[in-house]
């Protein structure tokens, strides 16, 4: 800081303080007084307006698809895009950690003056990337498939196929291509080259070792799925 700024600063702020008043009891008073208000509307909307709380959770079920609230869309997007699973910690506590530690820190590595914006190159850069980079993740949060979904392009005739594979919760244990968990079950994206149609159906009909049975799906569907995991080669 230049001194001649540096004495306006301070000449500006001795009048202020001798003008102004103190935090407490007058900020802290019309802050608590502004949050009882919100806290109030908050409540009579829930009694006017009720509160959605969407269907009874149904434990069993093996066809929900976990979708996160809209604001977290760009974290679930961040845990889409980056797959080796030894880069998930980073992605989802990694980079927003130091991105908050880098925010609440701000004033200890930014010292200047400076408020303007068109004078804060470097700060408003960074500021409206954050702001772009994360409209971005929404978008791309909110209009992608979830990651129980299967991005593979297949002829339609075992479209019904994928489907039942994605709905009964196989990439719980079993990779395909891009998608579910590396493990503990056998890679299904060239499954057909090891076993035969048969054999698919027997294990899936069976559930070898830990593998629960899934001979309870109706006929339809084990057929459905056998001709899809058949046709990866
Ligand atoms: C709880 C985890 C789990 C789930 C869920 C699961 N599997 Fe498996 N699956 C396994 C394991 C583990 C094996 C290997 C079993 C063994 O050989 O001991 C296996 C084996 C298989 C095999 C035989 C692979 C081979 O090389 O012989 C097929 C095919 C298969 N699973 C398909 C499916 C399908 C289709 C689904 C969904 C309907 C499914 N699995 C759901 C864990 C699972």
């Amino acid at each position: 800081m230049k001194p001649a700024d540096k004495q306006a600063y301070l000449e500006e702020y001795e009048l202020l303080k001798k003008k102004g008043k103190p935090f407490f009891p007058y900020a802290v008073l019309k802050d608590s007084a502004m949050a009882l208000i919100v806290v109030a509307v908050i409540v009579a909307m829930s009694i006017v307006l009720g509160a959605e709380q969407g269907p009874k959770a149904d434990p069993t079920t093996t066809s929900y698809v976990p979708r996160p609230e809209w604001y977290f869309f760009f974290l679930f997007e961040l845990l889409r895009v980056i797959k080796p699973p030894e880069l998930v910690p980073l992605a989802t506590v990694g980079i927003p950690t130091i991105c908050m530690a880098l925010l609440l820190l701000l004033p200890f590595y930014d010292r200047r003056p400076e408020r303007r914006p068109g004078r804060r190159p470097i700060a408003t850069t960074a500021g409206l990337l954050t702001i772009v980079a994360i409209a971005y993740l929404t978008y791309l949060g909110a209009t992608g498939g979830s990651p129980t979904e299967i991005e593979m392009e297949v002829a339609p005739r075992y479209e019904a196929g994928k489907e039942v594979v994605v709905g009964t919760g196989c990439l719980a244990c079993h990779k395909l291509g891009e998608n579910g968990n590396d493990g503990p079950g056998t890679e299904l994206t060239h499954i057909a080259q090891l076993i035969p149609r048969a054999s698919i159906l027997r294990s899936v009909e069976i559930g070898p070792g830990i593998m629960p049975s899934f001979r309870d799906l109706p006929p339809k569907k084990l057929n459905e799925l056998a001709d899809f995991l058949a046709s990866l080669d």
